[in-house]
C-alpha cells in the first residue's frame, strides 16, 4: 500500500490505548482550559484521525508564516496550508505548559485534546491577512475562507496535541466518519492496489458519478472511495446528512458491490482552491489512495480561481516531488445531448456549447427551491427526490 505522507507508518495523534486515554481525560479535568474556535477543532479532528500525518500539532507563528508563503513547515516538510490554533482570549492559559482544548461543537464543551504548549504568541490582523492572501490568493473578506481565517483571533497557541475523541462526527455520522487507518484497513481487507479517491462537498450529480466511473475505468483501478467533507460549509451548501444519503444511493444502486466505498472526514471547507487541493491530496495519500480526482473548480468558490487552477498547481516540480499520490485530472464533464451520455467536454470535438446540458449550481438550487426538478440527465431522479425533500422542508 502507498506510504502515508511524510513517514513510513501513519502516526495519528488520537490516543488509541484506552487506559492511557482514560488517564488523560482524568488529567484534562484538572488542566487550564482553552475553548477552541471551530477551525482549530477541525484541525484537531484531522490530526487525531491521521489525515494530517506527519504533523503532530499546531504550528507557531514563524512556521505558519513560512508555510503560507512557501508551503514549507518545520524540517522543510512540504505543507500547503498553516495548521494553527488561534484564539481571542488566553487569560485562562497564560504561562501554562499543558492545557485542555475544549470542543466548541459539543453542547457539553467536552475536552477534545490535551496540548503541550510550546508558545503563545500574539498574531496581528495584518499577519493573518498576509497569510490569507497567500493561501487563498486573495485578501477579499467576501471570500468565505478569508473572512473566517482573518477573524480567528489575536493569539496563536502552538504545540503538540494528544487527541481524545473525534467530536460529533462518530455520533452524527456513525457509518460514514472514518479515520485514515480505518480506510487503510478496509483497502487492505479488499486487497485493492490502485485506489481512486473522490473529494466532494456535494451530493452526487451525474457528472460526479461519471467522473468516478471514468477515473476507475481509465486507471484500471480496483475501486473508488468517495470521501466526503462532513464539516462546516458556507451558507446555502447542502448539509452533510443529505449529501451522505444521496451518495450512498448512487454507490449502492449504480456501482457494483464493493467498487465504490462511501466515507467521510471531519473537516470544514476552506474554499482555498489550489492550496486546498494539495491538502486534499495529502489527506488521501494518508488514507491509502493512490489517485485523487481533481476536476473543474476543485475546492473553489465564486470567481476567485480559474476553472483548472487546482490542477495546474500539481504540475509544479516542488509539489510533484513531495507527493506520492497521483492526480487524475478531469476536464469539465457534462451530459452531451448529441451522444446521450456524460462526457469530458474536451474529448468531443464536434460539439459546441449548446450540445451540452449545462446547469450551474445556482440554477439547480433555484430550481429545487421553486419545486422544479432538474432533469435526470443532470441528476438521478432518486437524488433529485432527496434534494427536493431537503429544499422543501
Ligand atoms: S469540491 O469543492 O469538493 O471540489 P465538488 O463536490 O462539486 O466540490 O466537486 C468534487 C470533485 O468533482 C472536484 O474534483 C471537482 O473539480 C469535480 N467536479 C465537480 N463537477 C465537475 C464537472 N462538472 N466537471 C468536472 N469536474 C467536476
Amino acid at each position: 500500500m502507498i506510504d502515508p505522507y511524510g513517514s513510513s507508518v501513519l502516526q495519528p495523534r488520537f490516543v488509541s490505548h484506552r487506559q492511557v486515554r482514560l488517564e488523560l481525560i482524568k488529567e484534562a479535568s484538572k488542566l487550564p482550559k482553552l475553548m477552541m474556535n471551530a477551525s482549530a477543532a477541525a484541525n484537531v479532528v484531522m490530526l487525531g484521525a491521521g489525515y494530517f500525518n506527519p504533523l503532530e500539532g499546531f504550528m507557531g507563528l514563524a512556521e505558519a508564516l513560512r508555510c503560507a508563503e512557501k508551503m514549507q513547515a518545520q524540517d522543510d516538510l512540504f505543507w500547503p496550508i498553516p495548521i494553527i490554533n488561534v484564539c481571542k482570549d488566553v487569560t485562562a492559559i497564560q504561562k501554562s505548559r499543558r492545557i485542555a482544548l475544549l470542543d466548541p461543537n459539543n453542547a457539553l464543551n467536552q475536552v477534545l485534546a490535551i496540548m503541550d504548549v510550546d508558545d503563545i504568541e500574539p498574531v496581528s490582523r495584518e499577519q493573518l491577512s498576509l497569510m490569507a492572501n497567500e493561501i487563498f490568493s486573495t485578501a477579499d473578506l467576501e471570500h468565505p475562507g478569508v473572512s473566517t481565517f482573518t477573524n480567528l483571533g489575536s493569539y496563536l497557541i502552538s504545540g503538540k496535541v494528544e487527541v481524545l475523541n473525534f467530536s460529533y462526527y462518530p455520533t452524527d455520522f456513525p457509518a460514514t466518519f472514518q479515520t485514515a487507518n480505518q480506510i487503510r484497513d478496509r483497502i487492505a481487507e479488499l486487497g485493492w492496489q490502485k485506489v481512486v479517491a473522490f473529494q466532494t462537498r456535494n451530493p452526487m450529480h451525474r457528472a460526479h458519478e461519471e467522473l468516478c466511473r471514468m477515473a476507475m475505468e481509465r486507471l484500471d483501478a480496483d475501486g473508488v472511495i468517495v470521501h466526503m467533507l462532513l464539516g462546516k460549509l458556507k451558507q446555502g451548501d447542502i448539509p452533510a446528512d443529505v449529501r451522505d444519503s444521496c451518495i450512498r444511493l448512487i454507490a449502492e444502486k449504480y456501482f457494483p458491490r464493493n467498487k465504490m466505498l462511501v466515507s467521510g472526514y471531519g473537516f470544514d471547507m476552506l474554499y482555498a482552491g489550489p492550496r486546498e487541493a494539495i491538502l486534499h491530496a495529502i489527506v488521501r495519500q494518508n488514507m491509502g489512495a493512490t489517485h485523487l480526482i481533481v476536476g473543474r473548480d476543485h475546492a473553489g468558490v465564486g470567481n476567485y480561481y480559474t476553472a483548472f487552477q487546482a490542477q495546474e498547481i500539481f504540475t509544479n516540480k516542488y509539489v510533484k516531488e513531495a507527493l506520492d499520490i497521483n492526480i487524475f485530472c478531469a476536464d469539465h464533464t457534462a451530459y452531451s445531448k448529441k451522444l446521450g451520455s456524460v462526457v469530458m467536454m474536451n474529448e468531443v470535438k464536434d460539439h459546441d456549447k449548446s450540445d451540452f446540458l449545462l446547469i450551474s449550481g445556482t440554477e439547480v438550487r433555484e430550481m429545487l427551491i421553486n419545486g422544479r426538478k432538474p432533469p435526470p440527465e443532470f441528476c438521478r431522479s432518486e437524488v433529485v427526490s432527496m434534494l427536493m425533500e431537503h429544499y422543501q422542508s
